[in-house]
């Protein structure tokens, strides 16, 4: 599975950890950036993981900001995107589950590295359960 991941300034650091996480449990990783603390735009990194996912260039990504809410906004313009700001495991899990979605968000100043891994267990160990679930996410459409 290939993985794309991205952060701006506030997640550069915990990025780095989540590469190595992905790396040693066996993912292809395609980092977009940036790769120093120096200030960016959320929303263009953002951008390109969305675009990365929602071109089949990547299976799935993964974006980090300061409190995850600006990269998801971000990220959930792109047609096809189901960007989930994960909190707790439990959200990956059901983020997963329920609502297929396809890039998790994290916020790098409100976790710690320990929950984030946690949180990316429960991600890539749960699948969609489709059913009605699949019926309510294809209802997810832009409305104007
Ligand atoms: C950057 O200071 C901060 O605004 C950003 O990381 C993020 O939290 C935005 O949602």
């Amino acid at each position: 599975m290939n993985i794309a991941v991205g952060s701006d300034h506030a997640g550069v650091e915990l990025k780095k950890a989540v590469v190595s996480w992905l790396e040693q449990n066996g993912y292809e990783v395609n980092d977009m950036g940036p790769y120093s603390e120096a200030s960016v735009d959320y929303p263009d990194y953002a951008r390109k993981v969305a675009n990365a996912v929602a071109e089949g260039i990547c299976d799935q990504g993964i974006l980090l900001c300061g409190t995850g809410i600006g990269v998801s906004i971000a990220a959930n313009k792109v047609k096809g995107i189901r960007a989930a700001l994960c909190c707790n495991p439990e959200f990956a899990t059901l983020a997963r589950q329920h609502n297929n979605a396809n890039i998790i968000c994290l916020s790098a100043r409100f976790s710690s590295k320990e929950l984030i891994e946690t949180t990316l267990q429960n991600w890539f160990a749960a699948d969609f359960e489709g059913g009605r679930h699949e019926l309510r996410v294809n209802k997810i459409e832009p409305c104007c």
